[in-house]
């Protein structure tokens, strides 16, 4: 751009010169013929030298002058070009300035809207590649995307998160080269001769465990029927298996809980038509065995509702405030015959006698009932129950200590599973549903407490609820 000023000075100066001579010489040639003929020698001099210093100081008059209007357009025009220069380098934040509204001014703020316009531009693909990205590394799937010839060309966080592998391994490789699980690679290759979407549910073994995952491969076709490559969607879905495992467990234990005491209420009623009702003794033995198995069915059915009742969404507490040594004191009078009939020592231990705490009066009796229960059934005859009740200013703690058949540390996480028992037979017999601890947990959740387990084989069990005050 200088150069083009250079050049733009250079000729305009030529031109002037050129200008200037041709009026000298012409003036030259009319002082000649008509007035210096005249004149003596002296006057000639004078007259020479006053025109050549004003033709001179015209010259230099001329050249600033020029100077000052070709800097006036060319300096506009060399910024604007070093802002286009800059503009194909990428920086979209070069501006040039506008002090004019004449055509180099138009020049310059058309440069500037164009810079703006493309600044605008890169910033909204930033910013739709940026959402693209954060939707597809936290779209809570694993993703993989394989190109027309098979190589694998996007891998998301979530698929390393799944198979625990570095990008490195796989990105730009085979699929059929990396890919451990022939299961994965079989649908791939299914959806490249198919063409078409496969959708399946398969097993993959991972590190230490089996899990499930919900498979999607698309192919992806671009516009004119171009073949781009498949794209692969892992949905996990080994916690809602597990549910279901749970679910279809429950079934089968709610299922074989119903039947033992209706088999057996069904046989002793049968035997009894049969005959066996003539007989007094074996009247009143057998009626009080079914009379037991009516009891049993009765509470399991109780606590099947309360549980099903305590799952429900709009599940709520009738929160009061309440005096849980009063509480205790209740449940503990309601226990005592229980205690009574195997020679157990039942107590409660407290320093005083006001503990208020907010909760639902029935449902923390139907915990504490749980609780002291399990600690009499689980303790031999002439045992002690120890009932504590701590207050610790901001929490109050309940200790429900026996000095019982303890539990083994492995199945102490396990006894508050539905229908978990340590001992099925001796269990049964003692009357309990195995429900009972799935209730005081979910119970005790629900009251945002807390409840933990300390327990010693053949010593004794501790359960503890910490409640907020
Ligand atoms: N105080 C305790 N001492 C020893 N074992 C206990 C005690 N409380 C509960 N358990 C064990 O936990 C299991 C689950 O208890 P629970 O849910 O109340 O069912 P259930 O009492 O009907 O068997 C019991 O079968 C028993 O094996
Ligand atoms: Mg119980």
């Amino acid at each position: 751009m200088t150069k083009f000023r250079t050049k733009l000075i250079i000729a305009l100066i030529t031109l002037i010169i050129f200008v200037l001579v041709g009026i000298g010489l012409l003036l030259g040639q009319l002082f000649k013929s008509y007035f210096l003929e005249s004149l003596n020698d002296h006057l000639k001099i004078v007259i020479l030298w006053s025109t050549s210093i004003g033709l001179g100081i015209v010259l230099i008059i001329i050249i600033l002058l020029g100077l000052r209007i070709t800097s006036r357009y060319t300096k506009p025009i060399v910024e604007a070009t070093n802002v286009a220069i800059e503009l194909t380098k990428g920086n979209y934040r070069a501006r040039t300035k506008v002090d004019k509204l004449d055509e180099t001014g138009m020049l310059g703020s058309a440069i500037n809207r164009l810079a703006q316009n493309l600044q605008e531009l890169v910033k909204t693909q930033e910013m739709q590649q940026d959402r693209l990205k954060v939707l597809i590394e936290n779209m809570g799937a694993g993703l993989v995307f394989i190109d027309s010839r098979g190589y694998i060309s996007l891998i998301n966080k979530g698929f390393i998160d799944i198979f625990q592998v570095s990008p490195t391994d796989y990105l730009y490789k085979l699929y059929y080269e990396v890919i451990e699980q022939p299961e994965i690679s079989d649908l791939i290759a299914e959806v490249f001769r198919t063409e078409k979407k496969v959708n399946k549910q398969i097993l993959i073994p991972l590190f230490i465990e089996r899990k499930y995952f919900v498979v999607y491969g698309v192919p992806i076709i671009g516009t004119n029927n171009v073949w781009k490559g498949v794209l692969l969607v892992f949905h996990d879905i080994t916690e809602l298996k597990k549910l279901e495992q749970v679910r279809k467990d429950f079934v089968a234990n709610v299922s074989h809980e119903l039947k033992t005491p209706v088999t057996s209420i069904k046989g002793f009623s049968e035997t009894l038509l049969d005959g066996a009702m003539h007989n007094k003794e074996t009247l009143e033995a057998f009626l009080s065995i079914i009379l037991k198995e009516s009891d049993r069915l009765q509470t399991l059915i109780q606590d099947l509702l309360d549980l099903s009742k305590m799952e429900q969404q709009g599940f709520q507490l009738a929160i009061q405030e309440l005096n849980l040594h009063t509480l205790l004191e209740e449940v503990i009078t309601l226990l005592n015959g229980k205690a009574q009939a195997k020679n157990i020592r039942l107590e409660l231990y407290s320093k005083q006698q006001h503990v208020l705490v907010k909760g639902d009066v029935d449902r923390l009796k139907q915990v504490f009932i749980n609780l002291i229960a399990n600690a009499i059934t689980y303790t031999p005859p002439e045992g002690e129950v120890k009932v504590v009740l701590l207050d610790h200013g901001k929490n109050v703690r309940v200790h429900v200590k026996d000095s019982g058949v303890g539990i083994k540390k492995e199945e102490i996480p396990r006894i508050f599973e539905r229908f978990y028992r340590v001992d099925r037979a001796r269990s049964r017999n003692s009357g309990g549903t195995g429900l009972g601890l799935a209730i005081v947990k979910h119970l005790i959740e629900a009251h945002h407490g807390q409840i933990s387990v300390r327990s010693e084989l053949g010593e004794g069990s501790e359960f503890i609820i910490e409640l907020k005050k």
